[in-house]
């Protein structure tokens, strides 16, 4: 496993402002820095997106793994998890938030189904955890 995909969905581009009780109070941009200094072997590029036709062009990009958050798109876009399962690369859900916590209608995701495996509730580490899944579990 070398290179590995993050990609943010809508709306992650605002986590630190964002409802910090929540999804904490760190961007993103301040996070990855850290994050790429525990997989000093991997290569991790990231992605974010509001738009979700833009999520699906970046799916299709070439990687040993790809690590979503789709955020709101998790709960509703079947054109994500068809993509998802054309690709032939590995993908994690993540989500920052125990999402089974909050609102009945975040308790369903249309693309766990596809995905390799899933991980929410654990704040931005969330990211971390997803990546040693990926080299621990080929
Ligand atoms: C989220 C959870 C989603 O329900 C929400 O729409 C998001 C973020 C998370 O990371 O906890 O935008 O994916």
């Amino acid at each position: 496993m070398r290179k590995i995909q993050i990609i943010n969905g809508p709306n992650l581009n605002l986590l630190g402002v964002r409802e910090p009780g929540i999804y904490g109070k760190s961007s993103f941009e301040s996070y990855l820095p850290g994050l790429r200094e525990l997989f000093p072997d991997v290569e991790i590029d990231y992605y974010q997106s509001n738009v979700e036709g833009i999520l699906r062009e970046c799916l299709r990009r070439s990687y040993d793994g790809i690590v979503l958050n789709a955020g709101a798109y998790t709960h509703t876009s079947i054109a994500l998890l068809d993509c998802i399962r054309s690709l032939r690369c590995p993908v994690v859900e993540v989500h920052i938030s125990n999402v089974h916590q909050r609102e009945e209608f975040r308790h369903h995701s249309m693309i766990s189904s596809g995905c390799k495996g899933v991980i929410c509730g654990f704040g931005l580490q969330g990211y971390e955890l997803a990546i040693r899944g990926f080299l621990h579990h080929d």
